[in-house]
């Protein structure tokens, strides 16, 4: 068999660019991850021939009898995993599980109540170019000015006055646990469902170490590749007297055949997170996080909300006279990888914004530890009170190159 070097060169070259970037760099994008060898493999089998419109048992196709193993065991192992009654583990991506509960729940111009992308909500959360902006009327809760944490009055307040038939909780850059169990008393008091999007949490809640919005929501989204470690797709968590509508919306309401090499790939994740590791591994994103948290703080850098309780951390960079595009901008010279973010109340614009935003998943599946944590951190320092020193930053970029030498990622080198 010849492989992809000599059939196709110039996407061997691009995947072998790939590797080394990510070998030799310092992955703190707050929504990526390394899957492991396993995930990879799973999702580079034969299963991406397979077409199986459907669900399990009830197919538009023959020959899906494996296919429907593989669906049944990403239903049950993520049912387990969060204690859901249903699952659906079709949406090609946390966008797409996100737009399935909205078409289940909501009909064109209805009133939904998220949270403003500004302090830390999704594109999906209703952004004015987004459908969830287009096809429905938003009203956006945000954070409180003194704490940055999630204003519940303000949410219970809103949700009084315009009554939406749907409340999103879940964000995209917050640095709290977020309260599910108290909007849920909002939503019961104003008749409205709750959806939780916990696709950047997914795998704290996993290990039980943010409280599970399963219990307390009517539908919760999800991402499978951020702190989940799965591959990249979405999946939905119902009761059961949602399941029947929910799973018409997927198919043949949105989507036609789905991804069985990534369902498969799912079923994978599902069954390494509810092995005992997984929660070791979600304990030291954790505390990856705050040693993280810590050194940056030390370093004179503020953190909005003061710190964080979860995998990630924003940097407002102007309080050392930096914009967030300029600090992603000398980070990314140096080998180190994180993204500009709006910070809540920023007075700059999406494109060059206040801020930073800083994750540990990906390190921590390297290996890394509170120690590394420190060194990362006054990398970052380093870097940041120099910008525009070339020389300083070439030499971080090779002190990186060789420290991340020690932390392999998985499935690097596995093409011929
Ligand atoms: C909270 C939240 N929901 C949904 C999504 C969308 O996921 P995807 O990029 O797979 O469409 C993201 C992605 O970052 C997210 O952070």
């Amino acid at each position: 068999m010849s492989s992809l070097r000599e059939t196709d060169p110039e996407v061997w070259s691009a995947i072998q660019g790939e590797e080394q970037r990510q070998s030799e760099g310092l992955e703190l994008i707050a929504s990526e991850n390394y899957t492991s060898q396993a995930i990879l493999e799973t999702a580079g089998t034969v299963f991406t021939n397979k077409y199986a419109e459907g669900y399990p048992g009830r197919r538009y196709y023959g020959g899906c009898e494996f296919a429907d193993v593989v669906e049944e065991l990403a239903r049950q192992r993520v049912c387990q995993l969060y204690g859901a009654e249903h699952a659906n583990v079709q949406p090609h991506s946390g966008s797409q599980a996100n737009m399935a509960v909205y078409l289940t729940v909501l009909e064109p111009g209805d009133t939904f109540l998220a949270m403003n992308l500004a302090h830390g909500g999704h594109l999906t959360h209703g952004m004015h170019l987004n459908f969830s902006g287009k096809l429905y009327h938003v009203v956006h809760y945000g954070v409180r000015e003194d704490n940055h944490r999630i204003d519940f009055d303000e949410v219970a307040r809103l949700a009084r006055e315009h009554k939406p038939k749907l409340i999103v909780a879940g964000a995209s850059a917050y640095p709290r646990e977020i309260d599910h169990a108290r909007f849920a008393e909002i939503a019961r008091e104003v008749g409205a469902k709750l959806m939780v999007d916990m696709a950047h949490y997914a795998g704290l809640v996993a290990a039980g170490l943010h409280n599970n919005p399963v219990p307390v929501s009517d539908y919760v989204t999800s991402t499978s590749h951020k702190t989940l470690r799965g591959p990249r797709a979405g999946f939905i968590l119902t009761r059961k007297d949602n399941a029947r509508d929910l799973d018409r919306t997927v198919f043949p309401g949105m989507q036609g055949g789905p991804l069985v090499h990534i369902i498969a790939a799912k079923a994978v994740c599902f069954g390494e997170a509810l092995k005992p590791e997984f929660k070791d591994y979600a304990q030291q994103i954790v505390a990856n996080a705050q040693a993280l948290a810590e050194t940056l703080t030390a370093g004179g850098l503020r953190l909005v909300s003061g710190g964080t309780d979860n995998h990630l951390m924003l940097a407002d960079v102007t309080a050392i006279g930096l914009t967030g595009k300029i600090a992603e901008e000398a980070l990314d010279r140096a080998g180190i990888t994180v993204n500009k973010n709006m910070i809540p109340f920023d007075q700059r614009k999406p494109l060059d914004p206040s801020g930073i935003r800083i994750g540990t998943p990906a390190l921590t599946t390297r290996g890394m530890k509170e120690a590394e944590m420190k060194q990362v951190g006054e990398w970052i320092l380093q870097v940041l009170r120099a910008p525009d020193d070339e020389a300083l930053i070439a030499r971080v970029r090779e002190e990186v190159r060789e420290f991340a030498k020690s932390y392999p990622v998985p499935g690097v080198g596995r093409l011929s």
